[in-house]
C-alpha cells in the first residue's frame, strides 16, 4: 500500500470512528481544510516531476474524493442521530386532549325559568314582561290594594323618592322596586284593550322582585312567576286543571294537591296551593308552592275589563322555590352566593 493509500485508510476509519459533528468537522478541517494534510499534498504536487506529478495527482483526487464522500455519509449519519435523539427526547403527544378553557354553565335559578316558560308556552301561554322599578299603580292599586290597605305590609321594600308622577295616595311615594310580578298582569292587560285585541288572553310573566326579608327561605331579591288567563268562561276549576297540570310537567311525577283557601286583595277567592312532598325519610309534607284565585272584578274594571262578561284566574309563584324542591337544596341563599362549587353540580 503506498503511504498516500495507508494516510486515506486510516482517514476514512478515523472519519468512520467519529461520534459527533464538532468531531468530524474537525477532521475534514485536518484533511481537507486550507491547511489539511490532503490540501499540503495537493500543493505539494507543482514540486514533482511531471511523471511523478500525474501520478500522484491522480492518487490524491481519489484520496481527496474518497475522504469528501466519507465525511458527507457519515455527517449525514450523525445529523440523523442527533434528530433522532432530539425527537425522542421532544415527543409530542397527539393524542393527548386539548386542554379545557372551562366552560360555564346555567345558573339554576334561570334554569327553571326557562322550564317554567317552556312548560307555559306549551299551554299557549304569553311571556310578558314588565318593569322592576315600578309605579304605586301597577304594584298596588290597580291590585285592590288602597293606599292604607293592611296588605300592603306584607309588601316591604325600596321606595324611590317622588318625582311628582305615579303616586296617587297622596304620599309623595312614586316608584318602588316590585314586591312581586302581580303589576305585569295590570300592564299585560290594559295593554290588549288599549290595542283592541280581543279573545282570551293567558300570559305569564317570569322576573326579579324585591322585599325586606332575609332568611334560610327568603332573600331581598327572588324571582316570581306570574300566570293570568282571562276569557268569558274562565272557572275555578280551569286553574286547578291548569295548575296541577304544570306542577306535573314541573316535577315530572303526580302529586296531591291542596288548595287552602287564603286572602290577596287581587284575587277573589283566592287560595294557597299545597302539594304532598315525599320527604327523604319517606313522609309526607304540605308544601306551600304558590298563590292564586280568581281574578277580582275590580282589577278587570280597573283596567277596562267587563267584569259581568269576563272573569280570569290568577296564580304567583316564588321560583327559587321550584328549584329548591326541584334540585333538593335546602338554603334558598345558596343560589346568590355565587359559590362555584355549588354552582358547578348544575353546569
Ligand atoms: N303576588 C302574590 C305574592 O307575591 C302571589 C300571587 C298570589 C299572585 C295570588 C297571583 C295570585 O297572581 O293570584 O305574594
Amino acid at each position: 500500500m503506498s503511504e498516500i493509500e495507508t494516510a486515506t485508510a486510516q482517514a476514512l476509519a478515523d472519519i468512520e470512528a467519529a461520534t459527533a459533528p464538532d468531531a468530524l468537522e474537525a477532521l475534514r478541517v485536518a484533511l481537507l481544510g486550507k491547511s489539511g494534510s490532503i490540501t499540503a499534498r495537493l500543493k505539494a504536487l507543482g514540486q514533482l516531476e511531471p511523471d511523478a506529478r500525474k501520478q500522484a495527482g491522480a492518487e490524491i483526487n481519489r484520496a481527496r474524493d474518497a475522504i469528501g464522500t466519507a465525511l458527507a455519509a457519515r455527517k449525514a449519519t450523525l445529523e440523523a442521530q442527533v434528530l433522532d435523539a432530539r425527537l425522542g427526547a421532544e415527543r409530542i403527544d397527539v393524542t393527548l386532549p386539548g386542554r379545557d378553557a372551562g366552560h360555564g354553565g346555567v345558573h339554576p335559578v334561570s334554569r327553571t325559568l326557562e322550564r317554567i316558560a317552556d312548560i307555559f308556552g306549551r299551554l299557549g301561554y304569553d311571556l310578558a314582561d314588565g318593569p322592576e322599578i315600578e309605579d304605586d299603580w301597577h304594584n298596588f292599586e290597580a291590585l285592590n290594594f288602597p293606599p292604607h290597605h293592611p296588605a300592603r305590609a306584607m309588601h316591604d321594600t325600596f321606595y324611590m323618592a317622588s318625582d311628582g308622577r305615579g303616586s296617587s295616595d297622596g304620599s309623595g311615594v312614586a316608584r318602588l322596586l316590585r314586591t312581586h310580578t302581580s303589576g305585569v298582569q295590570v300592564r299585560y292587560m290594559a295593554e290588549h284593550v288599549a290595542s283592541g285585541q280581543g279573545g282570551p288572553l293567558r300570559m305569564i310573566a317570569l322576573g326579579k322582585v324585591y322585599r325586606s326579608d332575609s332568611d334560610q327561605t327568603h332573600t331581598p331579591m327572588f324571582h316570581q312567576c306570574e300566570g293570568l288567563l282571562v276569557d268569558e268562561h274562565a272557572s275555578f276549576a280551569d286553574l286547578k286543571g291548569t295548575l296541577a297540570e304544570f306542577v306535573r310537567a314541573f316535577f315530572e311525577r303526580d302529586f296531591e294537591m291542596r288548595f287552602r283557601p287564603s286572602y290577596f286583595p287581587f284575587t277573589e277567592p283566592s287560595a294557597e296551593v299545597d302539594i304532598a312532598w315525599q320527604q327523604a325519610d319517606g313522609s309526607t309534607r304540605w308544601l306551600e308552592v304558590l298563590g292564586c284565585g280568581m281574578v277580582h272584578p275590580n282589577v278587570l274594571k280597573n283596567v277596562g275589563i267587563d267584569p259581568e262578561r269576563y272573569t280570569g284566574f290568577a296564580f304567583g309563584m316564588g321560583v327559587e322555590r321550584f328549584a329548591m324542591l326541584r334540585y333538593g337544596v335546602d338554603d334558598l341563599r345558596a343560589f346568590f352566593d355565587n359559590d362555584v362549587r355549588f354552582l358547578r353540580q348544575f353546569a
